[in-house]
């Protein structure tokens, strides 16, 4: 069984976090979400990983993941290009797979429990494909199953104007080779690509039996804002305590807080986790690092309020006042206005930035 972890695509709508990077690097408790990804398919027993590339953010992502060692897994980087869609990426990494079964998982998808069930379920079977499904309230922005009251997979479907039922296809699935000549077959959709979903559908149509699973545990796409810091709170529940840095004298700290060994909570500051605080970063007198906030490496925090927040890192946050439910990109700076002339807030805002004032 080999991986295939996808990292193309254009990130458009974590604009302007995603203009100067790709979405899959974004971090979740200050690790990359590609990672997570990375260390499911580890867990899963599944060491030799292909990743997908697009046009943005190459280098990137070679520089962080490297050649894989430091996770204990073997890395082949395959380019795509333009994204041309799901099944258009599984595509590419043809050669790669050869004739063996792969795990496909979307780089941008964030999973409690991991793929190992899903590997073993498939790998017990005769199947073409595996999927796993969960509930969702908006079926519309998703692939969706039609599954029977045995769990039999009826019909699979690209984002239904009219959904038949609420069961999205979350992002891993589990292929046989069969699915490489499914997708030679495939017709771009409505939105101009080859759709993995159209490709298991023509793989159930061909007599193929589909493997599903609605998986119990937590689930997150993070295409969106308001996803990443869904996630981020998600993962510092489930997160240990390990605090390897500095907690002067008069810090008052509670709760699980993730503290490197180079970062600072300085006499005076208030943190309450849980909350995840990265390498060089300090937390000055008169800050309060509230639960569910993520501060990045290399930051100075002084006087700010701050909760159920992600700050990527670079960041000078020394502004007088409260920050919640934020997305701070890299080298983001908050800086108080209070005396400066004339009065008013000082901004310079990236395309599709929203501020709520
Ligand atoms: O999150 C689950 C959903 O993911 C499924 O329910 C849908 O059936 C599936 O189509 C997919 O929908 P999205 O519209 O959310 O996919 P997105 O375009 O965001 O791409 C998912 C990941 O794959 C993302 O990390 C970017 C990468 N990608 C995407 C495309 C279109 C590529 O590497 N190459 C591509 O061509």
């Amino acid at each position: 069984m080999k991986g295939v972890l996808l990292s193309g695509g254009t990130g458009s709508r974590l604009r302007p976090i995603t203009h100067t990077g790709p979405k899959q690097l974004v971090p979740v408790a200050n690790k990359p979400v590609l990672e997570y990804a990375i260390e499911d398919l580890k867990e899963a027993g599944i060491t030799k990983i292909g990743i997908i590339l697009g046009n943005k953010g190459r280098e990137e992502i070679q520089d962080i993941l490297g050649d894989g060692s430091k996770y204990g897994v073997d890395i082949t980087y395959i380019v795509q290009g333009n994204p041309l869609g799901l099944a258009h990426a599984a595509g590419c990494a043809r050669d790669f797979v050869g004739d063996d079964d792969f795990v496909m998982y979307l780089g941008d998808n964030i999973l409690k429990s991991g793929v190992r069930d899903l590997v073993e379920s498939f790998e017990a079977g005769d199947y073409g494909a595996g999927i796993a499904l969960q509930k969702v309230d908006d079926p519309q922005a998703f692939g969706i199953a039609d599954v029977d009251d045995n769990g039999n997979v009826m019909e699979l479907i690209e984002k239904p104007d009219d959904p038949p039922t609420n069961l999205a296809l979350i992002g891993v699935y589990v292929f046989s080779p069969a699915v490489f000549d499914a997708i030679d077959e495939l017709e771009p959709s409505w939105r101009g690509e080859l759709e993995i979903t159209d490709a298991i559908q023509s793989l159930l149509e061909d007599g193929h039996a589909i493997d599903s699973h609605v998986v119990t545990g937590w689930w997150k796409d993070t295409g969106k804002p308001e996803d990443i810091l869904e996630a981020n709170r998600l993962v510092l529940e489930d997160q240990a305590l390990d605090t390897a840095g500095v907690i002067e004298d008069g810090a008052e700290t509670d709760g699980r807080i993730q503290l490197a060994d180079s970062a600072t909570i300085e006499d005076g500051a208030v943190v309450r986790g849980p909350v995840s605080i990265a390498a060089d970063t300090t937390i000055k007198a008169g800050t309060y690092v509230g639960p569910y906030t993520s501060i990045g490496a290399n930051c100075i925090l002084e006087n700010i309020h701050i909760e159920n927040s992600v700050v990527i890192g670079d960041s000078m946050i020394t502004a007088n006042g409260r920050i919640v439910d934020s997305l701070l990109g890299r080298n983001a700076d908050v800086e108080s206005a209070e005396k400066l002339l004339p009065e008013g807030r000082r901004l310079v805002v990236g395309e599709n930035s929203q501020l709520k004032l």
